[in-house]
């Protein structure tokens, strides 16, 4: 349903006075998705470049308004040159305009932006305040200018498609969520994430009946983990086992692949997923996988998403390089995100927890409900390598044989330590499972916690390490 269709601009300048076309660049309205309404807007390149001008920005603050006060989320079509230009500081207000609504509404609403076009300035501003971000393949882009601007200030000659073009953004920037084909798959995939979303922050994702039986056995998962310690394997099979119906709605795949986020229902009930890749970096914790867990973890908690972590890791990624541009900063990001959070957690130790990574990843330190270890995982401050060279360093020196004795010490520590006994014995492991049975334990544990309200201090806001 359509509004403001005969809504024109108020520019008399540059000649604008002489071309008032209806709408002014920027359909808005609403409509459903599946059962539940939505509100739209999709802006119109072929009008002005799409730009933003005073009336068009107040087309869009009208349904931000009615969709914050009904509960129903937004959807933003961008494609734009962003302020226009003509309209000089009534368009820069519009925008700021919007980003105050953006803001207002973020966490109240789920705000999804599809970049179908080149889109600059503000057009790409508003998106980065809203939660989740779909570029289409080829033909569309963000940058806060374009290349011929860019080309002015800087002397740079760089094409729209390496300046801000899907690729750059789903793997290098990790501005974008999800990339699709073309407009129409695009559209599709925006359908499908609402599927697993509340509408607000009240309601309750909506409940997908499966036939895929809640007892499901995969015996196949005990031969997931292998048994040489520095052998990767794929994480996103145990993912896809636990599923209902194997389906996963991944966000950010190509960005930071040593941490995998997205969504899964299980018996029908929508649950956010946080897991470490071996197969990606050994599954450590850098600072762009810190980065994109923690905005995901904020996201699921804002709208009383139960998260599922699934644990694999070796540590946070050292050097100079991880050092300098932050990881103490950004790691925290994480580790904040997940205590902060009061929705149910489940966690799931498949094979390394070491050191401050062990902490970070839902461990039941940090408020997570039920911590499952499988009978591979290793949870220590650190391997048996690093270990056993600064805890034993002088009898290495002066052994006969410094290579056996490591190997001995390595073992010895190995048996004590990188096996899951000694923190089930100390209750920080609450039960170790066969992997099987992992989405029979998953799908009851949730049930379990289905009630769960914890809150945290009153506070105006807190202040999470950016
Ligand atoms: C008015 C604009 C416009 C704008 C494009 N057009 N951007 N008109 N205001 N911001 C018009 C062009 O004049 C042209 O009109 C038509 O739209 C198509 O533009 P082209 O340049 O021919 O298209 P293309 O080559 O595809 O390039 C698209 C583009 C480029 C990359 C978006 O137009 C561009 O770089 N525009 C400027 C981007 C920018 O710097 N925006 C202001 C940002 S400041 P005709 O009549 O020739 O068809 C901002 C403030 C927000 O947004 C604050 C953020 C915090």
């Amino acid at each position: 349903m359509e509004i403001d269709k005969f809504v024109t601009h108020t520019c008399h300048e540059f000649g604008l006075e002489k071309q008032r076309p209806l709408g002014d660049g920027v359909v808005t309205g609403y409509g459903m998705i599946g059962q539940r309404t939505v509100f739209v807007f999709a802006q119109d390149f072929t009008v002005f470049g799409g730009a933003l001008s005073e009336t068009y920005a107040r087309k869009i603050c009208k349904i931000m308004d009615m969709a914050t006060e009904l509960g129903a989320p937004v959807i933003g079509l961008n494609d734009s040159g962003g302020a226009r230009i003509q309209e000089g500081v009534r368009s820069l207000a519009g925008y700021a305009e919007i980003f105050l609504r953006n803001s207002l509404a973020s966490g109240v609403i789920p705000q999804i932006s599809a970049i179908m076009g080149p889109c600059a300035g503000g057009a790409v501003y508003s998106p980065a305040l809203t939660d989740f971000i779909f570029m289409v393949k080829q033909t569309s882009y963000m940058f806060i200018t374009g290349p011929e601007v860019v080309k002015s200030v800087t002397q740079e000659e760089v094409t729209m498609e390496n300046l801000g073009g899907s690729e750059v953004h789903s793997t290098r920037s990790g501005v974008a969520h999800c990339t699709a084909d073309n407009d129409m798959d695009c559209i599709l995939k925006i359908r499908e994430l609402m599927s697993f979303l509340p509408n607000n922050n009240i309601e309750e994702p909506p409940f997908v009946p499966t036939t895929d039986s809640p007892n499901r056995i995969d015996p196949q998962l005990d031969l997931l983990v292998p048994t040489n310690p520095n052998q990767p394997y794929d994480m996103k099979e145990l993912i896809l086992s636990v599923a209902d119906d194997q389906n996963f709605f991944e966000i950010q795949k190509e960005y930071a692949k040593n941490i995998i986020i997205g969504y899964i229902r299980l018996n029908g009930k929508t649950i956010g997923v946080v897991a470490n890749q071996p197969a990606a970096l050994a599954g450590t914790l850098d600072i762009n996988a810190s980065v994109k867990a923690a905005r995901f973890v904020r996201f699921c908690d804002a709208f009383n998403i139960p998260l599922l972590t699934l644990v694999d890791v070796p540590g946070f990624l050292l050097g100079v390089n991880q050092e300098y541009e932050g990881i103490i900063r950004h790691g925290a990001k994480l580790l904040y995100a997940y205590c902060e959070a009061t929705v149910p957690k489940v966690t799931v130790i498949t094979r390394k927890a070491y050191g401050g990574a062990y902490d970070v990843m839902s461990s039941k330190h940090i408020r997570g409900d039920i911590n499952f270890a499988y009978p591979t995982a290793e949870i220590a401050v650190m391997g048996p390598e690093g270990a056993a060279n600064i805890l034993f360093r002088k009898e290495l020196k002066t052994a006969e044989d410094p290579e056996g004795k490591r190997k001995e010490l390595q073992a010895d520590y190995r048996e004590k330590f990188a096996n899951p006994y000694r923190a089930a014995e100390l209750g920080y492991v609450d039960e170790i499972i066969e992997p099987s049975v992992t989405r029979s334990r998953l799908i009851r544990s949730f049930e379990l916690l289905a009630n769960k309200r914890q809150s945290n201090p009153p506070k105006k806001h807190s202040n999470i390490p950016l």
